[in-house]
């Protein structure tokens, strides 16, 4: 996998100039003729490096290893190197569809396997899979046909997280709002614009005095390193806290909502995101502040009944007991990293999705919306 310092808008290809810049500046992740390049968030905000993979294997290393992030980026990156793994079946196995097909189901496997909570993941491979089992066509086809499906999931979720962003710019009012978001689920996480900071992006658009509180998000602090980046080089006032902050800031009446990103959402309206999300979600009710969840309808996973199923990721140790290179945990302590938690159904004021707004119950509500 090769790594390709990028040039930002500044020229030198730092982030520490606080320019401001487009969204639409934000390369996450691209098809570009038989490479999936993307940008590796493991070095943001500090460099702009894009990886360039040129298999599926390296695609899966770069999930793995949190080089893209995000649940909607997951599906398209899934998406694009299932793409990629058709090319090199397509070669490998000389055209025999036996082999070409036992190639390409081991891509998927490969896939699925690197991060288990975010839905978009396993959805995107089940779209890939609706082609390559196919046994009407060629395995030439099938190549060109996944290709242009990769390409065209990346698509819908640019015009999903426009559409997240519109729906949830209705339901943000007030003269000044303050909303306060956690981890980052922005055009970073996606393949362009975000999901909460669609909706963010969305209501800065109309309303300018818009303020925005960032959780750092202990561990891998996605929303110091990520949202905080996003948002500033663009001009959205924004104030970086820690995740501990949220409680005195909500209740000295500091925040007006909460909008976060989502990993899956299953039947009922239960949701999995980033670990702390359950307890921001606590303090909201708490509060009396309205928490909103904005997603694509690619994380509603409704063969799960509620968020006790929901498969949860739990990572390396060294995440917690340190980052980077420095390390502050005593040698040989015990440690627990679940990656994600599940907010219930009953602290979600609503769910912003890119069909439109889904109110409780929501069994009913995302049924009726998956139908439309
Ligand atoms: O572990 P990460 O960084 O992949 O977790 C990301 C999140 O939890 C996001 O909030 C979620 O995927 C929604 S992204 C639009």
């Amino acid at each position: 996998m090769e790594a390709v310092r990028g040039v930002s808008d500044s020229g030198d290809g730092t982030a520490a100039d606080a320019l401001i810049a487009d969204v639409d500046s934000i390369r996450t992740v691209e098809w570009q003729d038989g490479t999936v390049v993307m940008i590796d968030q493991r070095r943001l905000p500090l460099e702009e490096v894009y990886l360039h993979c040129r298999s599926w294997q390296e695609v899966a290393d770069a999930i793995c290893t949190m080089a893209i992030r995000g649940a909607p980026a997951l599906g398209v990156a899934a998406g694009m190197g299932m793409a990629l793994a058709a090319r090199a079946a397509l070669c490998d196995s000389a055209g025999e569809p036996g082999r070409f097909r036992d190639a390409v189901q081991a891509a998927s496997k490969g896939l699925f396997e690197t991060r288990p909570t975010a839905y978009n993941l396993p959805w995107a491979l089940k779209e890939m899979e609706r082609i390559w089992a196919r046994d009407d066509i060629t395995p030439a086809e099938i190549v060109g046909t996944m290709e242009q499906r990769a390409l065209e999931i990346y698509e819908d979720d640019l015009a999903s997280c426009r559409a997240i962003g519109e729906y949830g710019a209705d339901l943000i009012q007030g003269e000044r709002p303050v909303i306060l978001t956690h981890c980052n689920a922005g055009a970073l996480a996606t393949a362009g614009y975000g999901t909460a900071l669609g909706v963010i992006r969305s209501v800065h658009a109309r309303n300018p005095r818009l303020h925005v509180l960032a959780d750092e998000t202990r561990p891998l602090l996605q929303g110091a390193r990520l949202t905080a980046w996003e948002l500033t080089r663009e001009g959205i006032s924004t104030e970086l806290i820690t995740d501990n902050m949220a409680g005195y800031f909500m209740s000295r009446g500091a925040i007006t909502h909460v909008v976060v990103g989502a990993d899956r959402i299953t039947a009922n309206g239960d949701v999995a995101n980033k670990i702390g999300t359950y307890s921001v979600s606590v303090l909201a009710r708490e509060n009396g502040i309205p928490f909103f969840v904005a997603a694509p309808f690619s994380t509603v996973d409704r063969s799960l009944a509620d968020g006790s199923v929901i498969p949860i990721e739990e990572r390396d140790p060294s995440e917690v007991t340190g980052f980077g290179d420095v390390n502050w945990a005593p040698s040989g302590v015990q440690v627990r990293n679940p990656a994600f938690d599940v907010t219930p159904a009953r602290n979600v004021t609503a769910i912003i999705t890119d069909r439109g707004v889904a109110f409780p119950p929501y069994e009913e509500s995302l049924r009726r919306l998956e139908g439309s």
